[in-house]
């Protein structure tokens, strides 16, 4: 059990955000995937919102080539808050200017797509003396508390880093990082190996690890040391192993919702199921499925 005195929150949330987007080209070949919208902000605002959520105050975006629009998109832009006031469109000005006061935003470069293990180096100089959180803004979290404050809950108790789990099904496994685990309490893991997109027969489990990490720095020296894995590149999950060496990691079956924008298919669900979940927006929905029946049912008929 932790009994350090002076335990500190994480305060920083590293994105990795370098990557190329292409399962969802063409709709990618001129802005960035974290940059298309759902509902009404991009992806990657949600993320932000929940590191915020989650008390975080520093943001490190892991950049690359073409990212451009991300950075700007979390600058102040005081001439259309400027033209939207003297338009009149005060509460328009308060919701661009309130981006930019979400967090303090540094950002690192990853200059080649070299995997996720390498895009964590990247954001070093940034987290080097403290945990950190870590959250891929491809898997969107509804979750209360959120995702990272969960994570932060066993950290508190454990000391040590934690990782967010859910049971995938067999066919699944080989999508996801799979941790060989002992569960310690209901939910709560100690993980005592992990392999990253495991052939099903080989998967130590079904628990896969999803898009947010709590990080020991100690990571950095695993991440330095690394081989290539998986797919030909740096992984985050091998560079876990082997700081299994040193220290003790956790993990937990979060509890709440997870939206996987990483595919076409789950960003169309993300849609519906955050629309649904908007008073305003619900009844177009439903009122949009309803009709598109009945005109299907009345074609049938005809
Ligand atoms: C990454 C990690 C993997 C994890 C997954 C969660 O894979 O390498 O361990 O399970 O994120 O979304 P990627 O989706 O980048 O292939």
């Amino acid at each position: 059990m932790n009994s350090n005195a002076e335990y500190r929150r994480v305060r920083t949330a590293v994105f990795p955000v370098a990557g190329l987007g292409t399962r969802f080209l063409p709709a990618t070949k001129d802005i960035p995937k974290e940059m298309m919208p759902l509902i009404d902000r991009p992806l990657i605002h949600h993320g932000v919102d929940e590191a915020v959520a989650s008390g975080c105050t520093r943001v490190v975006f892991v950049t690359g080539q073409g990212k451009e629009s991300i950075c700007r998109y979390f600058e102040p832009s005081f001439e259309l808050s400027a033209l939207l006031r003297e338009r009149g469109k005060g509460e328009l000005a308060d919701v661009v200017d309130s981006i930019y006061k979400l967090a303090e935003f540094h950002y690192a470069y990853q200059a080649k797509p070299l995997g996720l293990g390498h895009a964590v180096l990247c954001a070093e100089e940034f987290c080097r003396d403290e945990y950190f959180g870590l959250l891929l803004p491809d898997d969107v979290m509804t979750a209360e508390p959120t995702a990272l404050a969960q994570l932060e809950a066993v950290r508190e108790k454990y000391e040590g880093s934690v990782l967010c789990l859910e049971e995938v099904s067999p066919e699944d496994v080989s999508r996801y990082g799979i941790v060989d685990a002992e569960e310690i309490e209901p939910g709560v893991y100690r993980i005592k190996g992990l392999v990253e997109k495991p052939k099903p027969e080989e998967a130590p489990s079904r628990l896969a690890i999803m898009g947010r990490y709590l990080l020991s720095p100690k990571i950095f020296k695993h991440l330095k040391n690394l081989k290539r894995g998986a797919g030909g590149e740096y992984q985050l999950t091998d560079a876990i192993a082997s700081l299994l060496e040193e220290e003790p990691v956790y993990a937990t079956v979060y509890k709440g919702q997870r939206l996987d924008c990483g595919i076409k298919e789950g960003w169309i669900q993300a849609t519906v199921v955050k629309a649904l979940e908007d008073e305003k927006l619900r009844d177009i929905v439903l009122a949009a499925v309803a009709e598109y029946e009945a005109s299907a049912n009345g074609e049938k008929t005809k």
